[in-house]
């Protein structure tokens, strides 16, 4: 099988691309608006961009109607946002955040979840989450207009928290106690369960 994008329809391409591109972590963003309404909302299109200096991008599209989404309109009225890491154990209430919920409702309400203050940013953080990036925003860069049409929102991370309890050997997360999940194509998700190592070439 092979074929040119333009040859078909956006839904396709999007399905083919959530199918091949796996496993996708998952960035499930909170942020609040200039109202003081909290939202919280899954991303899987999610990666980190850098470290000098700290920087992350998650890629929020416009909703069926041509519009921001609310985690995005929130972004782009408050300047901030928080980046939660889903463990296993949340995977329930992160899909429950996916829902369209009215902008005036809150997220953290509807899905049962701890709205925590963060430190350096307005956006208040997924108190369960076992860990939450703080992040201003650095650039928004709009790829597409019209119903889902894409936006690169990069975030400079000014704080991390990470929960005691998932810090493993040196100081660093361990995975198991992590126990992130990642999404696949469809309705898929998976678990980060079963690894392996690699030697780099020439160590
Ligand atoms: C696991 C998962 C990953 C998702 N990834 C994205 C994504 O990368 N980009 C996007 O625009 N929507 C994505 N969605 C859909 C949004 O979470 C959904 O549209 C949500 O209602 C947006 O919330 P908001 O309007 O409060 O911002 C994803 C949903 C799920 C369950």
């Amino acid at each position: 099988m092979d074929f040119d994008p333009a040859d078909v329809r956006p839904s396709v391409f999007y399905q083919q691309m959530i199918h091949c591109i796996v496993p996708r972590p998952i960035a499930w963003v909170s942020t609040i608006s200039e109202d003081g309404v909290t939202n919280v909302a899954p991303f899987s299109y999610f990666t980190g961009v850098g470290s000098r200096p700290p920087t992350l991008l998650f890629c929020p599209a416009n909703n069926r109607k041509g519009e921001p989404k609310d985690t995005l309109r929130n972004i782009q009225q408050t300047g901030d946002f928080v980046v939660n890491i889903v463990s296993f154990a949340l995977a329930k209430q992160m899909n429950a955040s996916a829902a369209d919920v009215p902008s005036e409702e809150s997220e953290f309400d509807a899905c049962n979840l701890t709205q925590k203050s963060s430190l350096k940013v307005k956006a208040p953080r997924v108190g369960e989450a076992p860990v939450q990036f703080e992040c201003t925003t650095r650039q928004i860069l709009n790829i597409g207009d019209g119903p889902g049409g894409a936006n690169i929102v990069i975030g400079n991370v000014v704080h991390v928290h990470i929960d005691d309890a998932v810090v493993g050997a040196k100081e660093l997360v361990d995975p198991d106690q992590l126990d992130a999940v990642g999404r696949m194509g469809g309705l898929s998700y998976c678990r980060t369960r079963e690894r392996f190592d690699l030697n780099r070439p020439g160590s």
